[in-house]
């Protein structure tokens, strides 16, 4: 028997990854030694006082029942305290939802408002979820805005056509390019949806990893952007939990409404015992600035970051330190798929930039989510293979 697969899922476009994919399967299956700068998934454990909440959390018992949709109100409490504290944003329990991870959230925003032929602008080079997960899946049409190097990688607003866009994603700091931007560009972009009519959905899942005293800011300390933006964060890259699926939404009242109108028939929120972890865990911000462990957590991947740029500078690939997230987004001078396929020849696995959009051609994104003996290994490698 065969079965037809809806259309929507016949939209979505090939898999660029599959082959690298099948590679990379068969150097391992030939006890190839191969270093993965590819996986956007830290390394580096949850810390100890997550872990114990974890077990503390789980083994009561009043934790294991459903939870509501929107999430336990002490969960939407400490979300309003973390944003106060990191952001000095003043929002209410209502306006926040609970989600099993940040993924989920960007995904199911669609089905609460994109209509079938509206136009989505989603950024290209992007984290694949807002065209395909969100947009496609939701029969509307992505609409590239692209993120070109000359421009930082920041959205040119100006040369949008704005018609028949019912939304927009925009992630800062951002994955792949790890761009960062300051209010400025915040400002212009809550200011160009709301002259057009436009849902915001910003995505801020790497607000926390940063490095070189550099804070990433908030959608929502825009004036204004209460008016149109949802603002998705998780602690999977924060408290390096990405496996416990634990994240919020938070914004515009009508926004939360609709997600959670969707999720209310979908899921029943994240587990209530992740939720009280999440509580412990953002409670351990005491004001704007990272606590201890997370301080530490960055000086690492910090070190790895400067060990990474400084070897690709030294072999000729040459780009600047990012600011924040745990990604290398550098030109490969050609054929991006053909550049990851020469690394994986020599046991590195990277990602070919044309896999996060036609923009991201010439492009590779590497991630430093490995040891340091190993970055530098793999560094050996790359140095070998050029
Ligand atoms: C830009 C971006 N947004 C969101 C996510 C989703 O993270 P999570 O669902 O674990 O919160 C990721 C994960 O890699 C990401 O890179």
């Amino acid at each position: 028997m065969t079965f037809d697969f809806a259309e929507r899922i016949k939209r979505l476009p090939p898999y660029l990854f599959a082959e690298m994919e099948k590679i990379q399967n068969e150097k391992k299956a030939q006890g190839v030694d191969l270093i993965s700068l590819s996986i956007g998934d830290p390394d580096l454990p949850p810390p100890q006082f997550v872990v114990d909440a974890l077990k503390d959390e789980a083994a009561d018992k009043k934790n294991h029942n459903y939870s509501f949709s929107q999430g336990e109100s002490d969960f939407r409490a400490a979300v309003t305290g973390w944003y106060k504290k990191r952001f000095n944003v003043d929002i209410k329990q209502d306006e926040v939802v609970a989600l099993l991870g940040s993924k989920e959230g960007l995904a199911n925003i669609g089905r609460a408002f994109i209509n079938p032929g509206d136009h989505v602008l989603c950024p290209d080079p992007a984290y694949p979820v807002y065209a395909n997960g969100s947009t496609i899946l939701c029969d509307g049409t992505p609409v590239a805005l692209p993120l070109k190097a000359e421009n930082g990688f920041r959205p040119d607003f100006e040369a949008v056509d704005a018609k028949k866009v019912k939304l927009m994603y925009l992630n800062y700091p951002n994955n792949p390019t790890a761009a960062t931007v300051d209010k400025k560009t915040l400002k212009e972009a809550v200011e160009f949806a709301k002259d057009n009519n436009i849902i915001l959905c910003y995505d801020n899942a790497y607000s926390e990893i940063t490095y070189d005293g550099y804070k990433a800011p908030s959608i929502l300390e825009i004036a204004g952007a209460m008016d149109v933006a949802i603002e998705f964060n998780s602690l999977s890259k924060t408290f390096n939990m990405t496996g416990d699926r634990i994240g919020f939404a938070v914004g515009n009242k009508q926004l939360i409404t609709g997600l959670t109108k969707v999720k209310s028939q979908i899921d029943s929120g994240p587990p209530v015992y992740t939720q009280r972890v999440a509580v412990k865990a953002l409670a351990s911000y005491i004001g704007p600035d990272a606590p201890e462990f997370l301080k530490k957590n960055n000086l690492i991947l910090q070190e790895r970051r400067d060990l990474l740029v400084n070897t690709l500078g030294k072999i000729g690939f040459t780009c600047e330190k990012p600011k924040a997230t745990f990604y290398l987004w550098f030109n490969c001078k050609g054929d991006s798929m053909a550049f990851a396929k020469k690394l994986l020849d020599v046991g590195v696995a990277a990602t070919p930039g044309v896999g996060f959009g036609k923009c991201g051609e010439g492009y590779v994104r590497m991630t430093f989510t490995q040891p340091k003996e190993r970055i530098a290994e793999a560094c050996e490698r790359i140095a070998g293979a050029f």
